[in-house]
């Protein structure tokens, strides 16, 4: 039997990772939302896409969560964007209310399911999205790390004009101005880009990376980017359904790994079958860690902030 995905949210993330896992052709997905039409048109629309395109993909635009009963994986991207000047922390209030709602009723019709969080502000969603549920943390994660990941590598090789394809790279942290990429693990065909670029290159590129989100919204004016983002998802639904164990970075719960406890941050993760199978604990120098702390306290003001509110 194919698996069953549940999208929640049939914005341009949304839209787009539903257009995007119905070209992987192997699952059925669900596309649900709020407001009325939105999910069965544009579920009808990629749905139409098959027959060009070469899918079988059944996809159900909905607007009852009955439909997305037992599903396998559920990527929530719910809630609100960011609009010029917001930062995504500045969502924090806005979103919560929505991914509560979400959740509960995610789990009411699938509570074996495999949760990906894409809202914002990231990590604080997942801590939310962990709370609610009630599920154990190898089933909930958020999407943040595989993205901005894929920008420091995009950034990267358009420096050092080669292809994407040959850098590796790791981005850990929160998903907020602190993330940490890690150039001592960034390596360009095997050789580690701190060999490669001045010092001063790299940090340059670290800025853009960590402002990478910020200049996407800058130049749209109406909304955050969505074409990475949901690339990101299909990366981590693709481990997870094919059992390929990929290590990527993601935001999981913390129980004294990296010395971190009670938080979402993003770390290296193993993702098979069963979600996340296992936390890559790498070595880390003092400033690195630092940095990692510094991100994490950072995602722990806005947990905070959260908790005063409930
Ligand atoms: C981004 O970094 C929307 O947070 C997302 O583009």
């Amino acid at each position: 039997m194919r698996k069953k995905i549940t999208v929640v949210g049939a914005g341009m993330v949304g839209g787009t990772l539903t257009q995007r896992l119905a070209e992987k052709n192997y699952a059925d997905l669900v596309l649900i939302d709020i407001v009325e039409g939105l999910p069965q048109g544009k579920a009808l629309d990629i749905m139409q896409s098959g027959p060009i395109y070469g899918y079988d993909t059944y996809i159900k635009g909905t607007n009852s969560y009955e439909d997305t009963k037992d599903s396998d994986i559920v990527v929530i991207t719910s809630g609100l964007a960011r609009k010029p000047g917001m930062s995504r922390d500045d969502l924090l209030y806005l979103n919560m209310e929505i991914i509560r709602k979400v959740i509960s009723q995610v789990v009411k019709f699938s509570p074996d399911c495999i949760i990906i969080m894409v809202a914002n502000p990231l990590d604080a969603m997942t801590q939310l999205a962990f709370q609610v549920s009630g599920f154990p943390r190898e089933r909930i994660m958020g999407m943040a790390g595989v993205l901005d990941t894929a920008r420091f590598r995009t950034f990267l090789a358009e420096e050092l004009k080669v292809s994407v394809e040959v850098i590796t790279a790791y981005v850990l942290g929160g998903h907020g101005d602190t993330m940490v990429p890690m150039p001592r693990y960034t390596t360009v065909a095997g050789v580690p880009v701190t060999e490669i670029l001045p010092a001063e290159t790299v940090e340059r590129i670290v800025k853009r990376t960590q402002d990478g989100g910020a200049e996407i919204v800058k130049l749209l004016k109406t909304g955050s980017a969505y074409y990475a983002p949901s690339a990101a998802v299909v990366d981590m639904v693709d481990s997870i359904v094919l059992d390929k164990k990929k290590v990527l970075p993601c935001a999981v719960y913390l129980d004294g790994e990296f010395g971190i406890k009670g938080l979402f941050v993003g770390v290296p993760v193993k993702l098979g079958a069963k979600g996340i199978e296992e936390i890559i604990e790498i070595k880390l120098t003092g400033e690195e860690k630092e940095k990692l702390e510094r991100s994490a306290s950072a995602v722990k003001e806005l947990v905070d902030m959260m908790k005063a509110k409930l």
